[in-house]
């Protein structure tokens, strides 16, 4: 059983300068580098502790509830294992040139979803994960550019990046990973503990492990594909779409060409997705469940204790987002008005509520709230 914490880390003043990033405001930073250009922080996280040892992060790669990968490069080749590994089946620490990466810490472990908590100047929707990757001397990905934004913290030992914007994108044949085949670096920045490199989306960049024992930890955001998203989000409204209107054709002269589609059929088509996109609010549910739908490895434990009204936060792995309307926690949506939504939007901002917010809840919040309670979404916040 962990700890109750008391409360949930704070969000960023979007206009106070942060050390994390580099004295820049949140504001200012979001205006001159998100999506746009790189930052090197220097001492962004001074006295930072890992928040789990290259011990805990191996025993974490066995679990095949935890999503693991194995990359090795030796020399002119790389090779890639998916996880889980036993810490046995692990090549040996001296040997050069290997790294595991363990995908979605955040999801494992509370100090780890608490740290994510200082990029909340971002929108929650748009915040994927915290990986770490462990590497021995000389180990590294190899020269590759991501579609999404991140911030690579450096943790424990040494790691040098390169990094630059391409023209050349080929990619190197016949490896299991994707590798710039002609990467060219336009900056190198060799990185410490506390140290931290925020990368836009289709930055190249290679990091490469400087003596061994190298932890590093990449924030990792993600955006939506337009075609997908839309993809998902019909399908989604279809399933909810009413419309029993069948196609007439009472002026439908004789035809000579039986095969031919009528234009009127293809405007009858036309019309109904019309009607089925003009449902904004189905719309908008649609698209706050999509956005916090849980990732597919997660699983929710059963709630700890007994049900009663006090100080909650949300479980470590629970997404909760809002808009004008309802409120969406892990894929479900709820019609929200006046108070009740007020007290839901401080729930998914705060991400805890004190017991005299909870105590003034109205009957169906405080239903909905033991729900998820018992769905093991929230939990009891007793001071520990
Ligand atoms: C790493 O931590 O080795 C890889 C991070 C990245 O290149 O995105
Ligand atoms: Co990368």
């Amino acid at each position: 059983m962990t700890p109750a914490r008391a409360t949930s880390p704070s969000i960023p003043l979007p206009h106070e300068p942060v050390a994390l990033l580099g004295g820049l405001s949140p504001a200012r930073f979001m205006q001159r580098h998100w999506q746009k250009k790189p930052l090197l922080i220097r001492n962004a996280l001074p006295d930072f502790v890992p928040l789990l040892s290259r011990k805990a992060l191996f025993s974490m790669a066995a679990d095949d509830a935890v999503e693991s990968r194995l990359i090795e490069h030796k020399e002119p080749g790389w090779t890639l294992r998916h996880g889980p590994f036993s810490t046995r089946a692990l090549p040996p620490l001296k040997r050069k040139g290997w790294t595991l990466l363990v995908q979605g810490v955040d999801t494992h472990l509370d100090a780890a979803h608490d740290l994510l908590q200082r990029f909340r100047f971002v929108p929650d929707a748009r915040l994927d994960d915290l990986m770490i990757s462990w590497a021995s001397d000389g180990g590294g990905v190899g020269p590759h550019f991501d579609s999404y934004d991140v911030f690579l913290l450096q943790v424990s030992g040494q790691r040098r990046w390169r990094i630059g914007r391409q023209k050349d994108l080929s990619l190197a044949p016949g490896v299991p990973l994707k590798i710039l085949s002609r990467f060219e670096a336009e900056e190198e920045h060799l990185l410490n503990p506390g140290d931290m490199l925020y990368l836009p989306p289709r930055w190249a960049h290679d990091g490469v492990a400087e003596g061994g024992d190298c932890m590093t930890y990449s924030i990792g955001f993600r955006a939506p594909q337009r075609g997908g998203l839309a993809g998902e989000l019909l399908q989604r409204m279809a399933d909810e779409f009413e419309d029993a209107t069948l196609y007439a054709d009472r002026s439908q002269p004789a035809t000579s060409t039986p095969a031919a589609l009528p234009p009127a059929l293809e405007a009858f088509a036309a019309d109904g997705l019309q009607r089925l996109l003009a449902q904004r609010q189905t719309l908008a549910c649609a698209l706050g469940e999509v956005m916090t739908e849980p990732k597919p490895r997660v699983w929710f434990d059963q709630p700890e204790g007994v049900w009663s009204i006090g100080a909650l936060r949300l479980d470590r792995r629970t997404r909760m987002m809002y808009d004008d309307r309802h409120v969406f926690i892990n894929g479900e949506g709820f019609l929200a008005g006046g108070a009740d939504a007020r007290l839901m939007r401080r729930l998914a901002n705060q991400r805890c509520l004190v017991a005299r917010d909870v105590g003034k809840a109205s009957g169906a919040a405080l239903a909905l709230l033991q729900d998820w309670f018992e769905a093991g979404w929230l939990k009891l916040n007793e001071p520990g």
